[in-house]
């Protein structure tokens, strides 16, 4: 932890089974201080994002965080399918039943939020993104001076050397709005990406997310447990090492781990660009070697650089990650 005082954090979120693990995280951490969850489409549909984000900090006894509906399709490329056979059709892996709530989305969009927020509170702000990359796209274009009001951008997206998870190069954030992203990769804050190559050295087993379970007799937890059962389902028809010990990778999570533990991770510095079209659409380029001088157009010296995940301490991560949902984080049912 490098500060005393809480990280006030925007979390920008297409929830999502690891969103929804990220999300309950971040509100057991001490450190992280959640000022708002602004939603985007992405896994579910963004109004099926922000229900989820509402659902799931209600019954977290969180009601108060306010959740905004943001962008609905990408800026540039066609809309690709939401991924229902990896999240479920509800993004929580298809829950059964939900109980009632009441609270609303305020009315303002994604973005709005994001400047409004950012403006009230300069320099304070940590956005941690792990969704499609189109809220913040257009909050730069609402507020261009936004990379010197917010703190720092940390996001989960794009992968250097790991293949990618939606086509060989390609990660589903990224992939999913690759205009979008290369202006995000291309804007001048503090950017940290923590990728594939770091994500894909992380599992949280299933039986973790039941013992967490167990221990809380939340619905929260109850909750979280049956999205990951779903979500490890996934994974462990995909990958052999997760047929006999189910689990799945706790992507977005990471994101928030870096904030907390930035020590667990290994970075590498460089201009990192966006494919756009074609084949490599949505992969993202890291020039690992400032010293080539040859000119060649986006990769001039202007452009800014971005932190990379490039290696993690796994077992470091998953301890953090059980100490903080296992602790005393959730009132009463
Ligand atoms: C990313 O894509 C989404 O499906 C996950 O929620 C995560 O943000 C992983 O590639
Ligand atoms: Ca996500």
């Amino acid at each position: 932890m490098t500060s005393t005082k809480p990280h006030k954090v925007i979390y920008d979120t297409d929830p999502g089974v690891d969103d929804a693990m990220a999300l309950y995280f971040a509100l057991a951490h001490p450190a992280i201080d959640m000022v708002g969850i602004t939603t985007t489409f992405g896994n579910v549909s963004v109004e099926q994002a922000a229900t989820n984000a509402l659902y799931l900090t209600t019954i977290a006894g969180r009601p108060g965080i306010p959740v905004t509906r943001g962008v609905k399709t990408p800026w540039v490329k066609h809309p690709e399918a939401p991924p229902a056979f990896i999240h479920g059709a509800d993004g929580l892996g298809n829950l059964g039943s939900r109980v009632a709530t009441h609270n609303q989305v305020d009315p303002r969009s994604s973005a709005q939020f994001i400047v409004d927020t950012a403006r009230a509170h300069p320099g304070e702000i940590t956005l941690v993104a792990v969704g499609p990359l189109g809220n913040l796209s257009l909050a730069l274009k609402l507020e261009p001076t936004l990379p010197t009001l917010l703190r720092e951008v940390i996001i989960m997206g794009g992968t250097v050397l790991e293949p990618g998870n939606v086509s060989p190069v390609a990660e589903a954030n990224i992939w999913n709005d690759p205009h979008a992203a290369d202006s995000v990769f291309t804007a001048g804050w503090k950017l940290t990406m923590v990728g594939l190559d770091v994500t894909h050295r992380v599992i949280t087993e299933l039986s973790l997310f039941k013992k967490i379970a167990d221990h809380h007799d939340h619905l929260a937890t109850t909750t979280l447990h049956q999205a990951v059962e779903f979500y490890s389902r996934f994974y462990s028809g995909l990958h052999k090492h997760l047929y006999k010990t189910p689990g799945c990778f706790a992507h977005d999570l990471l994101a928030f781990i870096y904030l907390v533990n930035s020590e667990l991770f290994t970075l590498e510095t460089g201009r990192v660009r966006v494919a756009t079209d074609g084949l490599a659409q949505g992969q993202t380029i890291m020039n690992r070697r400032d010293y080539i001088n040859y000119p060649q157009e986006g990769w001039d010296k202007e452009k800014p650089h971005t932190q990379v995940c490039m290696a993690v301490d796994a077992p470091g991560c998953l301890k953090v990650f059980e100490n903080t949902l296992m602790s005393n984080w959730l009132a009463e049912n």
